[in-house]
Formats: structure tokens, sequence, C-alpha cells
């Protein structure tokens, strides 16, 4: 599968953004290592604090199919002028299950930037500070 390819899935994905709030809708699509691909997009609600980003919404699904093991991922809005990277929270989800993974970063006119997520999340907390 082509960058382009995965960016396009995240591009559909964010057409079923539940965003009424801040107006921002997000997509996200997940090419896992087996290489099927799972989208999410952003969840909002009332209870602002409750709104779940499309990239952790995509790591829940991936994980309840039984997928843990991710390439790429691509994240997308239209709303987003400047690339649009996983904020600090996706970041640590996606890092406890594919810290090599590449992000690409897409722009509202889909040019794309792609960074490995380690360089995004220098010194995570990961399950090794547990062993
Ligand atoms: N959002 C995402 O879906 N992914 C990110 O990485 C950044 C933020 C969503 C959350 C909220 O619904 C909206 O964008 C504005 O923050």
């Amino acid at each position: 599968m082509t960058d382009r390819e995965l960016i396009n899935f995240a591009i559909e994905a964010a057409g079923n953004a539940y965003a009424p709030y801040s107006k921002f809708r997000v997509g996200a699509a997940i090419e896992c290592s087996d290489g099927t691909v799972v989208t999410g997009c952003n969840v909002e609600n009332a209870s602002l604090g409750a709104a779940i980003c499309a990239e952790r919404a995509a790591v829940a699904k991936a994980v309840s199919e039984g997928k843990r093991s991710f390439r790429r991922i691509a994240v997308y809005s239209r709303e987003s002028a400047d690339y649009c990277s996983p904020c600090g929270i996706c970041r640590q989800v996606l890092s406890e299950f594919s810290p090599e993974a590449e992000v690409l970063c897409v722009r509202s006119d889909g040019r794309y930037v792609s960074y490995r997520l380690r360089e995004l999340m220098p010194l995570m907390f990961s399950r090794e500070h547990f062993e």
C-alpha cells in the first residue's frame, strides 16, 4: 500500500468524525503489520473531556480485532492547514504497541510529512519501566 492510499483511508474516515463542538474533524488510518487497514475518527461529547481522538479510536478498534502491531498511521483533518500530528495522549497510546511505526501527518491540501513515532515521543514511558 502506498502512503497516498493510506492517506485516502484517513480522509474517508474524517468524513465520519463526530465533532460538533470543535468542528475539527479528524480521520486516522492504521496499516497493521498483517497489511490490513483500521480507521478511526474523533468522537466528541457534550461532556467535553470525554472526547476520543481519531488515532485512539483506531487503536481501540485494531486491538479489539486482535491487531497489536502497526506499520504506519496517517492522520488527517480537512480543518488543518498545518500538518496534523497526533496529540500527546495519542502518541503515548500508539507507542504502547508500535514505537517504530511511521506517522504520516497530513495537511488539508493533502501534503504530508512523516516521522517515526519514537521521534515524536522521545523518552516515552513504556512497559520496560515496570520490568
Ligand atoms: N483530535 C484528534 O482526533 N486527534 C489529535 O491528535 C488531535 C485532536 C481531535 C480531538 C477533538 O475532537 C478535536 O480534534 C479538537 O481537539
